[in-house]
């Protein structure tokens, strides 16, 4: 009998069974090996009612796993880590399977409100907001893409009145964290060597990348690293993946210290509330729900909420911390008057077109086909597989309705995916979008079978975005998912750079490298648009409106910002204004969002957290490895 049908025994035997558990553990198992050593299963904890730690930090996603690792290298320090999630497993690992897991329970599943300028013609007219709620958080959903933004992105935080945060000063935390795989990139002052998260392209070549780097070169752009000194430029995504799997944030900053004893890490527990003591505006504890029990822990230090964009802000409200008027809607007790939900910032992307090349072989379907090869050569971590999310070229460009004088910092961005829309056969990538079947018929169905696999996209992203949303309250209850207006679009100048992007598109579909292959723009007009001329400005305003979805990228909710500044929730330090021992680290406190995608931002946030919290207590960071 295999060992591991005895220890299957020995768990079923347990007294109080827990299906969720059970599987969290086993399927653990089935991830592939080699496994690195590092690797392996965080264990599970319950602490006590009333039990109490020196930090408490909520939510073990992209910036909480790396709080979680830096508290817990002061060993006094009694750690404990909250999370709402189980453990990623074997099909999380996988690099391009990284659109189907919003289709999981890892995804909380949020929808905004009904948007009046973007997911139109999108089931339900909302558009779908995935969310990580797993060990890892967002990282885990996450397309793996690893990138910061421009220096001025941060220089920008600085000149808000954030002290620490310029890009020098910021720069540090990103090389500390990292540890780059690509050979010739280990002496680049850009990338950090030695650090828990490995950063590396994808070691497969899609018959796509070529082209995509010549017709670059025929626009007179250059091949770059993506995270050099110059962003604007053509490139191949960098990825967090370890040897062709994904390197979550649990993966990297969990894992390897998974043992030490000073850190308790809880699962399957979403905290309904922050516990604050209104008269000495203290944060004395959390209050969390693990099945059907209903625990409070006690904290000696500090409360830190690293539950993301949506979760910090949500918790930060039902716990009395938020606009007051918004709060006594609701008869939620105000304890600080903050304005908690505003901020709301996002990058918005324009996915539904398809370009049908003459040949088989390019695109991702086709690789599909050839999938017991393609299974084999991702067990060494090779091949198609290991394509981040899909991805296999970026761009970074200027448009004419940037408002940057400076002609280095983008505006838009272009993702190429060796896949889109039109071959998705099988409706997977339909559900994710919110593209209703009716939809896709109309729209893809004009195209032969054939055709329809031979097609890839190139997406254009707004990653300079001047539109602002807001996260509301739905109710006082942390389990009713909050009203989220994201109010894409809201701009008018954001609508024209997102056309100057869909033309930027055909630029480079225009150019001899693809046309080599006679590559060709589906022309089908999406429903709701059929009336505006083909390709007119005012077409495509439209169907960005109709189908455009997001990045999934939402920052800014808990905006940071220096004391006397009436949109600040936090401060530069992170500490919530007017309430002692309580921080949030995360995506949240993103003031402007930079031009990129944000996880590699949340990670560095994480890590600045973490020294700013050991300075506040005299601990010295002078040790760490910058
Ligand atoms: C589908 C998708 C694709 C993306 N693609 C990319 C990409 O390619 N590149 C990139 O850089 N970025 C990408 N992003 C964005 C990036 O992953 C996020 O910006 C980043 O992970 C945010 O980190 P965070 O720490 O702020 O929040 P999260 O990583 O979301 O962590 C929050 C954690 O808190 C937990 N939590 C929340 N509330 C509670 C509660 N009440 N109690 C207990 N736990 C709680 C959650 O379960 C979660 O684990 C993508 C995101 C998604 C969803
Ligand atoms: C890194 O090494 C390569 C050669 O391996 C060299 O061309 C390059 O100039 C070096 N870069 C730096 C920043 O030292
Ligand atoms: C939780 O459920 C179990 C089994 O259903 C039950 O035995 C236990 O008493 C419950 N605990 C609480 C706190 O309700
Ligand atoms: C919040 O809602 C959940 C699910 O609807 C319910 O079980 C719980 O009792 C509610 N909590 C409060 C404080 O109302
Ligand atoms: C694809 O189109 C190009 C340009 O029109 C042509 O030269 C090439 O032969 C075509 N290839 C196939 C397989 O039809």
């Amino acid at each position: 009998m295999k060992w591991w049908f005895f220890l299957l025994f020995i768990s079923a035997g347990k007294a109080q069974f827990d299906t969720r558990r059970f599987l969290d553990y086993w399927t653990d198992l089935f991830r592939p090996l080699p496994r690195n050593p590092r690797e392996g299963f965080v264990p599970d904890y319950t602490p006590k009612n009333q039990e109490e730690f020196d930090f408490i930090i909520i939510g073990a996603g992209s910036a909480g796993s790396v709080v979680a690792n830096r508290l817990t290298e002061v060993p006094q320090w009694k750690v404990l880590l909250i999370e709402a999630g189980g453990n990623e497993n074997f099909f999380s690992d996988i690099p391009i399977f990284a659109p189907f897991l919003s289709l999981t329970g890892m995804n909380w599943g949020y929808n905004s409100m009904p948007e009046p300028r973007a997911c139109r013609d999108l089931r339900g007219k909302v558009c779908f907001l995935p969310r990580g709620r797993v060990l890892g958080g967002s990282s885990v959903l996450n397309f793996l893409i690893y990138q910061r933004g421009h220096p001025e992105d941060y220089n920008d935080w600085a000149r808000m009145g954030n002290e620490g945060w310029s890009y020098n000063e910021v720069l540090p935390y990103f090389k500390k964290s990292e540890n780059i795989g690509v050979r010739e990139l280990r002496n680049s002052s850009y990338h950090g060597v030695g650090g828990y998260l490995d950063i590396e392209y994808s070691p497969y070549h899609s018959p796509l990348e070529k082209p995509f780097k010549q017709a670059g070169e025929e626009l007179g752009y250059e091949w770059r690293d993506p995270n050099g000194e110059n962003l604007i430029g053509f490139s191949k995504p960098q990825a967090t993946m370890r040897k062709g799997r994904r390197c979550s944030s649990s993966k990297a900053f969990i894992e390897p210290i998974r043992f030490r004893p000073n850190l308790k890490v809880t699962k399957f527990s979403t905290v309904s509330k922050i516990l604050i003591d209104p008269y000495t505006k203290t944060a004395t504890g959390v209050e969390f729900t693990k099945r059907n029990m209903s625990i409070q822990v006690r904290v000696r230090r500090e409360v830190i909420s690293s539950a993301g964009t949506i979760g910090s802000a949500q918790l930060l409200m039902v716990s009395g911390i938020g606009p007051e008027d918004h709060l006594l809607e609701f008869g939620i007790p105000v304890i600080a008057d903050l304005p908690v939900g505003y901020n709301l910032q996002d990058h918005v992307t324009f996915s539904g077109n398809a370009f049908i090349v003459n040949q088989t072989g390019m695109t991702m379907n086709d690789l599909a086909a050839a999938s017991p090869f393609v299974a084999a050569a991702y067990m060494q971590g090779r091949g198609p597989l290991t394509l981040p999310g899909g991805a296999t070229g970026l761009a970074f460009v200027h448009t004419k309705y940037s408002y940057d004088v400076d002609q280095t910092r983008p505006d838009i961005e272009l993702v190429m995916g060796a896949g889109s829309l039109a071959g998705d056969a099988m409706g997977i990538l339909r559900s994710l979008l919110g593209v209703t079947d009716e939809w896709y018929r109309k729209v893809y169905q004009t195209l032969p079978f054939g055709a329809r696999m031979r097609t890839f996209s190139i997406n254009p992203v707004l990653i300079r975005p001047n539109s602002v949303g807001r996260l509301m309250l739905r109710s006082p209850n942390f389990t009713d998912h909050p009203r989220i207006h994201l109010n894409y679009f809201a701009d008018p100048n954001d609508l024209r750079t997102m056309i100057e992007g869909v033309r930027m598109v055909q630029k480079i579909i225009g150019t001899k490298a693809f046309q080599r292959y006679n590559t060709k723009l589906h022309t089908t007009p999406f429903p709701g648009c059929e009336a505006l001329l083909f390709d007119s400005d005012e077409y495509w305003e439209c169907a960005i409106m109709q189908t455009s979805i997001t990045l999934d990228h939402q920052v800014g909710t808990c905006k940071m910002a220096p004391a006397g500044d009436p949109t600040g929730v936090v401060s530069p330090r992170l500490k919530v204004h007017g309430i002692k021992g309580l921080r949030v680290a995360d995506a949240s406190i993103i003031p402007r969002i930079p031009a990129a995608h944000t996880h590699a931002a949340a990670v560095m946030i994480g890590e600045k957290a973490a020294d700013l919290i050991k300075e506040d207590w005299g601990i010295s960071t002078l040790t760490n490895k910058l």
